[in-house]
């Protein structure tokens, strides 16, 4: 037997027990005449104790292990004299009788601590390392129980866990597609998919009712903190539903997800429209951690002089809070902020709404205290507060608002990690115009539902139809989204040449789930979770890269296994591949 017990359970109750432990060397100290070495494995952390005038040669063989070597101690346990109140086993310590070396090692190349001296890259190329350091494992610990908790809540309620292929085949829609070569069908490729969503949809004509899934998906998309190209989803489907069906069931997998794992009630998430999220947020994922709501002013700025409001589409504002007193530096800062290249704001506009009452901006020689009173008194700004104001066309000006807004939130300590702001946003607009492409795209996917309401618009304004479609956003992150489908093949043919399809592309590319829909096919409607999405914002997280085991980095590799790596040349001869491989 290696062991009798883990490195994190011995407690005083367990005084005099002899036992067996084995685990890594984390640390060893020497004092006078006695070696301490702290043990640890997946469970915690014991200290071992050698003394030199008990058993000299014990002590000298202890003396060899050095950090990271695994060995297995038998000894009897001890209640400490001097108490380390800082871990579970701090009480007690193991006076060792019998060492066995299980496997030196070599010295790593950063410390396996809390705080470690490794850097991003030598963590992630000995990534195996850095799994054993405790922070980095529970994170993963937290997923587990997260995946649990969820296949729990949805079994009670009812639903299957089916599998769906991983081989599956390409579609223009969407994200870029992962390709996997056929050998056995020459020029044929497979595609990884980008989420199962065609396949439950077929669970469901297949008379399934409730499908779920903790499933990768795979998206060869730009990288960000929140963003990998294989992430995982809780992909979920039901027949016979609609929104008002899905939003409480999914808002209730959240709730029973923040109450077991973080022991935290949640209120009832608001619903904002899509339209609204725009107006007040300028984001469609809005961060609800704090107010500091937009407010339009273009009413009240125009006419007097002003060319750059007067020729604005929209001129919104801000207000921060107790920002008064803001220096030249630090309006200077966040103006260089709004006119960095990926924001791209003309200009900020400023007004002080001194303590003592008085209004001065940035734009005096136009407008009077009296004009900018007016403002402050649609913002709601008290004395002390500072107004920030971005002007421009609509969209693209409520963007950079929205940026500016997460910024100051940053500066003001607004988007404290502990606190969760959960909401739903809902009814989407169907579609979206690409200026370039020149035509419309789905904004959710190809099979959302219209509004019924809405479908008479699908051919004379495509772009006012709403979608039967909800994302939930918790602390300005979109963690899932969904929509009622189109379950009629006729409406799905409506869809699809409003997206620009002859009739035979869209045979082509969707046949089977037409085919399928002239089955019978049930009313139905989903949503899928972003798993790594989930467990960052539970572990308060900066990264989605800090809950993946063995994520990628931000060129997409894998450092650890050098992936993706060249193959040999007749390895994709037999996959009839030509590639030209010299760069
Ligand atoms: P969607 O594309 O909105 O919907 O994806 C659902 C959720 O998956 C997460 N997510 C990601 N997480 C990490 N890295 C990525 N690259 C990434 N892309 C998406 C997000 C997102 O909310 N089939 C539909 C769902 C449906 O309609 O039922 C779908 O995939 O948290």
């Amino acid at each position: 037997m290696y062991r009798t017990k883990t490195c994190g359970e011995l407690r005083l109750c367990n005084v005099n027990e002899t036992v067996t432990l084995a685990g890594w060397v984390q640390k060893t100290r020497k004092f006078g005449g006695m070696l301490f070495i702290d043990l640890r494995d997946r469970y915690g952390i014991t200290q071992l104790v050698f003394n030199r005038e008990i058993n000299e040669t014990l002590q000298n063989e202890a003396e060899k292990a050095g950090r990271e070597w695994v060995i297995q101690v038998t000894g009897s346990v001890s209640e400490r004299s001097n108490k380390n109140p800082n871990i579970p086993t701090g009480d007690i310590e193991i006076i060792v009788s019998e060492l066995t070396v299980l496997n030196p090692a070599d010295t790593p190349p950063f410390t396996i601590e809390t705080e470690t001296d490794g850097g991003d890259d030598l963590r992630m190329k000995y990534r195996y390392l850095d799994l054993r350091r405790s922070v980095v494992r529970s994170n993963l610990e937290l997923r587990h129980q997260m995946a649990i908790a969820t296949r729990n809540y949805l079994n009670d309620k009812g639903f299957l866990e089916v599998e769906t292929p991983v081989l599956v085949s390409s579609t223009p829609e969407g994200a870029r597609d992962f390709l996997v070569p056929s050998r056995i069908n020459p020029g044929e490729f497979y595609a990884l998919p980008q989420s199962p969503q065609l396949f439950k949809q077929l669970l469901m004509v297949s008379g399934f009712d409730r499908y779920f899934q903790i499933v990768k998906c795979y998206r060869d998309e730009d990288l960000r903190a929140d963003r990998q190209p294989e992430f995982t989803q809780i992909d979920c489907e039901m027949s016979f539903v609609e929104q008002e069906d899905i939003l409480p069931l999914f808002e209730g997998m959240i709730r029973h997800l923040f109450k077991t794992v973080k022991g935290i009630d949640l209120q009832e998430f608001p619903r904002l429209s899509y339209a609204e999220a725009m107006r007040l947020y300028g984001s469609d994922k809005p961060d609800t951690r704090f107010g500091m709501q937009f407010v339009e002013i273009k009413d009240l700025t125009t006419g007097k002089g002003f060319g750059v409001f007067d020729n604005s589409e929209y001129v919104g504002a801000i207000c921060a809070a107790g920002c008064a007193g803001y220096t030249r530096k630090q309006i200077d800062e966040l103006t260089e902020f709004v006119k960095r290249p990926q924001i791209g704001a003309g200009g900020l506009i400023y007004v002080r709404y001194d303590a003592d009452g008085g209004l001065k901006s940035s734009v005096d020689k136009f407008y009077s205290p009296d004009d900018l009173k007016l403002w402050a008194e649609r913002a709601n700004a008290k004395p002390g507060d500072l107004l920030l104001i971005l002007c421009g066309k609509t969209e693209k000006t409520q963007k950079q608002l929205s940026e500016l807004r997460l910024e100051m939130g940053n500066r003001l300590g607004l988007r404290d990690k502990n606190k969760f702001s959960c909401l739903w946003v809902v009814d989407f607009p169907l579609l979206e115009y690409d200026e370039e492409l020149k035509r419309y795209f789905a904004m959710h996917h190809p099979f959302t539902s219209p509004k019924p309401e809405d479908i008479p618009l699908l051919e004379s304004a495509p772009g006012k139809v709403r979608a039967n479609a909800y994302d939930m956003v918790i602390n300005g992150s979109e963690v899932g989204g969904g929509s009622i489908r189109i379950h009629n093949s006729e409406l799905q043919q409506r869809m699809f040449s409003a997206l620009g399809f002859t009739r035979e592309q869209a045979q082509a590319q969707f046949g089977f789930l037409m085919n399928a829909f002239k089955y019978g096919a049930p009313p139905h409607g989903g949503i899928a979770f972003g798993l790594d999405r989930l467990v960052s914002i539970f572990a308060g997280l900066d990264s989605i890269r800090d809950c993946i085991a063995f994520p990628k980095n931000n060129s997409g590799r894998d450092v650890m296994i050098d992936a993706p790596s060249q193959v040999a040349p007749e390895q994709l001869e037999e996959l009839h591949l030509k590639v030209d491989l010299k760069k």
